[in-house]
């Protein structure tokens, strides 16, 4: 029998796929703070907020065609997502082979809490994702559906007649940001001092962006839900 030795490359070591996760993670939340922006340009009016909704398709011309930008933005969000879930399945199944407690029988072994927390906090949000761009940006799943007229989407989506909806965003919004609040503390235990007043500040730091991102989103359809946005 022969026996190769493969040499593992090293964007597939253990530090490789965590500078991975660090990096997809980075750019993912640069367009969460900025969509969220955008987002709370509802407040300005109809007008205005459809008027930057085709500023939006209009990024980068004459260079660009029309909406080249959301094109290039929407391959980089995919190519983001897709690497990120790589690296951590990778790396969970790592962690998991890597457990001696394994095969005990009855104590299971569950994994950390906040492990299984970024685990299904993932797969909400990219349900989340699935149905959101079926809703407000092909209008499919949206009652009017009409992507000249994205106020018109909003106000519609999150009517008070479907409350549902806004309880499913708000669900998805929380499970986003304990996402985040893991996700960003991690990332600044790891950049920064590794002292206990350090890890206090990291983890206080990303308390204090995820529930800001949070309320920044959530603001959006429960205005459209007491009519403060109508
Ligand atoms: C209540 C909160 C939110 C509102 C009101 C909202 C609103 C919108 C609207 C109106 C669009 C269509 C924009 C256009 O005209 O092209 C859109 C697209 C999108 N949103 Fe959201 N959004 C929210 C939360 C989120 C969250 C939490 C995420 C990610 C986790 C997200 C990810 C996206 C993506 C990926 C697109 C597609 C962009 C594209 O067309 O390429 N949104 N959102």
């Amino acid at each position: 029998m022969v026996v190769t030795t493969r040499t593992r490359s090293p964007i597939r070591s253990n530090v490789g796929l965590k500078a991975v996760m660090a990096v997809t993670g980075i750019l993912l939340v640069l367009f969460l703070i900025a969509h969220m922006l955008g987002n709370l340009k509802i407040f300005t009016g109809a007008v205005s907020f459809n008027h930057y909704a085709e500023w939006l398709r209009e990024i980068g011309a004459p260079l660009l065609p029309s909406a080249g930008f959301l094109w290039l933005q929407r391959v980089g969000l995919l190519v983001a997502v897709l690497l990120h879930i790589w690296a951590a399945t990778v790396l969970a199944l790592r962690a998991r082979a890597a457990r001696p407690v394994r095969y005990a029988h009855r104590k299971k072994v569950q994994g950390s809490y906040a492990a299984r927390t970024m685990r299904w906090g993932g797969v909400i949000i990219l349900l989340f994702v699935i149905y959101h761009i079926l809703d407000l940006t092909t209008g499919t799943l949206n009652p009017v559906g009409d992507p000249a007229r994205p106020y018109a989407n909003v106000v519609a989506d999150f009517a008070p007649g479907r409350w549902y909806v806004t309880l499913f965003y708000t669900l998805a919004i929380v499970a986003l940001g304990f996402h985040l609040r893991h996700g960003v503390f991690s990332a600044l235990r790891s950049l920064g001092q590794q002292t206990p007043r350090g890890e206090q500040r990291a983890r206080a730091v990303a308390l204090v962006f995820a529930v800001a991102l949070c309320v920044g989103y959530l603001v959006v359809p429960f205005a459209v839900l007491t009519r403060l946005v109508s």
